[in-house]
């Protein structure tokens, strides 16, 4: 009764009335500036709403599928310590364990929850969703846009922070740092309702399976290759991705490797990544991007020649997936976890090769 008097009357709460000052409100989980500058505050919230082992009796199928995520790995997961722990700096913290009362013991167990139930869900004391279950006991907000490309924005769009010598970020400069959610929204599924979700959808919701996920990147990523004659074409397509492949983390790079094995020497490599350099602002501008926009195709030409070997030898072809800045960790931070991806390999002579249905082009390489 009382949200239908509010509507009617357009009067509540002051700022109803004044349209554009409606629109300017604050979502409920939006409790920071953008790119993680702060950590996020969740009000004071008794301590059973910030522990996910408190929801499991409830919600055990989700609390699950969340545990075996890289939300929930985002702060103890060895790629992310291994370059952490060489640099830590305050700033990482608020999007890789989030929450102020996370960030009062780093070492602490809630600390290793990482992006947990209340870093997504719990604000200002209280539960923020997309809706309300009649059977619901808890005192939710329910939040229409809670789930939303703009709410995944939070920490999946950022520009390169300005850092003070402690590493506590006190600006944000205009360079662009991970730009998933801009990518998706300059691409063919922006359109979608389910946002992010449309693709990121789980059994219990809470999977979030991205690049360290076999099936995921396989499916994202295809390689195929033809040949006429002599001349191999080697497609490389962004079949399944809403966003840009490789996206995220800066050192997310992929390579596509030609080779004969007789002729090592004769390797043929493409690279699929970003390359920056610093800005005068302190940031760093991008100088290259050949990541691989949603549906996008790189087109590899080659001629068996330029392979070297024997013509009749078999070509090797993989596409390789690297989640670091180079392929061969070493020093003391070098992450014991994997640090590569096979996505795609093959083996084929030239007549085993499909032919292709456009001539191949070496020359325009
Ligand atoms: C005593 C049981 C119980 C506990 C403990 C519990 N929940 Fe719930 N929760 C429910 C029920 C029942 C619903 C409504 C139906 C459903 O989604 O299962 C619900 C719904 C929700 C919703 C959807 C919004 C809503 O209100 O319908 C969210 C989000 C949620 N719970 C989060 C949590 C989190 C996070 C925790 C742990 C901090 C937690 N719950 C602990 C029983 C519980
Ligand atoms: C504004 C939020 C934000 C901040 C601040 C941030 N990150 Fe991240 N980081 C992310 C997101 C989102 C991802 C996941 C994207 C992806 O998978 O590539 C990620 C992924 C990573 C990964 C890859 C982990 C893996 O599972 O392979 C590393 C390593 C990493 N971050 C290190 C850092 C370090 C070091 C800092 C501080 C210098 C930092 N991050 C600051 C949001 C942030
Ligand atoms: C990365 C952010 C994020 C984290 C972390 C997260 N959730 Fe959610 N949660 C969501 C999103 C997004 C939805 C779907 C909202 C919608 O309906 O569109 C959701 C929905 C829910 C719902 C209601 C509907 C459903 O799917 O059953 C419950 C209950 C819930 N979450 C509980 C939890 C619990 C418990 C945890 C911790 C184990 C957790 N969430 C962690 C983002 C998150
Ligand atoms: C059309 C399907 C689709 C949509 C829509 C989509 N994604 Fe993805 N996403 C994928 C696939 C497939 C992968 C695995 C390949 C890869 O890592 O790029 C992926 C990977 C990721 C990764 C992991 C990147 C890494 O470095 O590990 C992140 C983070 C991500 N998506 C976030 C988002 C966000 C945020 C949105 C919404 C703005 C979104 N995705 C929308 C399909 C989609
Ligand atoms: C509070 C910060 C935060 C929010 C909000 C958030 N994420 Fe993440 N997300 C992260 C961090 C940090 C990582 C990287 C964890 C790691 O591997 O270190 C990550 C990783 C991921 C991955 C990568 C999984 C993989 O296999 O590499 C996907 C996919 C993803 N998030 C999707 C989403 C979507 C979709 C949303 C919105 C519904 C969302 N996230 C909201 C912080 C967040």
């Amino acid at each position: 009764m009382r949200v239908l008097a509010c509507l009617a009357l357009v009067a509540c709460g002051g700022s109803a009335a004044d349209p554009v000052a409606h629109r300017a409100r604050k979502a409920a989980w939006d409790v920071r500036p953008a790119g993680g500058t702060l950590a996020i505050d969740p009000g004071a919230a008794p301590p059973e709403l910030l522990d996910a082992q408190g929801c499991k009796p409830c919600h055990a199928a989700i609390v699950d599928e969340w545990a075996a995520s890289r939300h929930a790995l985002a702060w103890t997961n060895d790629i992310f310590q291994s370059e952490y722990s060489a640099r830590p700096q305050p700033w990482c913290v608020n999007c890789h364990a989030p929450l102020t009362t996370q960030q009062r013991d780093l070492a602490g167990p809630q600390a290793a929850q990482g992006v947990d139930c209340a870093t997504c869900h719990v604000r200002d004391g209280t539960l923020v969703s997309a809706g309300k279950a009649p059977s619901s006991p808890h005192s939710t907000v329910v939040d229409a846009t809670f789930g939303t490309p703009a709410f995944c924005a939070d920490c999946h769009q950022f520009t390169f922070p300005v850092l003070d010598p402690t590493g506590v970020a006190v600006a944000m400069t205009e360079h662009p740092m991970q730009t998933t959610v801009a990518s998706f929204e300059a691409g063919p599924y922006a359109g979608e309702r389910d946002g992010c979700l449309t693709c990121h959808g789980s059994k219990h919701g809470h999977a979030f399976a991205g690049a360290h996920d076999d099936g995921m990147l396989t499916a994202a990523v295809t390689l195929a290759a033809c040949a006429i004659g002599d001349r191999i074409r080697v497609r490389v397509t962004n079949a399944a991705a809403g966003h840009a492949v490789p996206t995220g983390d800066i050192h997310r790079h992929m390579y596509l490797r030609i080779w004969r094995s007789s002729a090592p020497e004769s390797l043929v490599q493409a690279f699929f990544g970003r390359r920056f350099e610093p800005a005068p602002d302190g940031g760093k501008r991008t100088i290259w991007d050949s990541t691989l926009a949603p549906n996008a195709v790189k087109t590899i030409d080659v001629t068996s020649t330029e392979l070297g070997g024997d013509a009749d030898e078999p070509i090797s072809l993989e596409l390789t997936y690297v989640f670091i800045v180079n392929e061969f960790p070493r020093g003391a931070h070098a992450p014991d976890a994997p640090v590569t991806k096979s996505i795609a390999s093959e083996r084929a002579t030239l007549a085993e090769l499909p032919a292709c249905e456009v001539a191949p082009v070496p020359s325009a390489r």
